[in-house]
């Protein structure tokens, strides 16, 4: 028996699994059935898995995407199964009106909508560093910054202290809320709950479960909280800041 061999079998026989040769029982298999492929589905990640190397490497990258996120969308779709009418309504509003929605499957969508939203603003506020990941906000988006969170450079240290705040696994987010004149807030929340549940939106946020950072940091977070910042892509942010403003972006 090779060692991979023998790595796979201590697993399954922890799994309680019987190996019978290289395939797995009937039994075993027919327990894992494929999830729904709707209604929702997992948006491509718009780089390369390397693009925003050496912060974030690719490995991370693929695995967060293409693993995590993909679990989020799997489990969202299962929990709506049998609820044809919750399947026309949008991740947004599902986090929205969580509270409306039946007790059995309340908490998988808390936390599987949660992460399904999450997942698909992180993608999109981050680039390559040097081509259009880092550098500093300017305009208008800068300007609320200055007024609502003292300025970048405050926002900065305040978004980090709260990202190693986070016990166990989370978000930092600063949110846009429009109950309050788009005032722009730092918010910090556990488990994949999201702002929209808050009513406000999410500008942009960093994710602090270890699945986001582990290979590369291990134990060190605050690295990678500081070091993140040189793949936040300031353009988008500040093109969603005036695309929430205006009521046409809500994710
Ligand atoms: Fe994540």
């Amino acid at each position: 028996m090779t060692r991979r061999q023998a790595l796979k079998s201590t697993a399954l026989a922890a799994a309680g699994l019987a190996v019978v040769g290289n395939t797995l029982p009937a039994q075993a298999q027919a327990q894992q059935p494929a999830p729904p492929t709707g209604p929702f589905t997992l948006p491509p990640l718009p780089y390369a898995p390397n693009a925003l190397e050496p912060h974030i490497d690719a490995q991370t990258m693929s695995l967060h995407h293409d693993k995590h996120h993909q679990a989020y969308v799997n489990n969202l779709n299962i929990a709506l199964k049998d609820h044809p009418d919750l399947q026309k309504m949008t991740v947004e509003d599902l986090l929205r009106k969580l509270d409306t929605l039946p007790e059995a499957i309340r908490t998988a969508v808390r936390n599987n909508a949660g992460g399904h939203a999450n997942h698909t603003m992180f993608w999109k506020i981050m680039a390559a560093p040097g081509k259009g990941g880092g550098g500093n906000p300017s305009g208008e988006l800068a300007n609320a910054i200055f007024a609502d969170l003292g300025g970048v450079d405050k926002l900065k240290t305040a978004f980090n202290e709260a990202g190693t705040k986070v016990f166990g696994s989370g978000w930092v987010f600063v949110a846009v809320d429009p109950k309050e004149n788009h005032k722009l807030k730092l918010v910090s929340k556990p488990n994949q709950d999201s702002v929209l549940t808050d009513g406000m939106v999410p500008l942009f946020g960093n994710d602090v479960w270890e699945h986001a950072y582990y290979l590369k940091y291990q134990n060190k977070r605050a690295d990678y909280l500081t070091a993140w910042w040189n793949v936040l892509a300031w353009d988008a942010v500040a093109a969603r800041y005036s695309g929430i403003k205006a009521g046409k972006v809500t994710l």
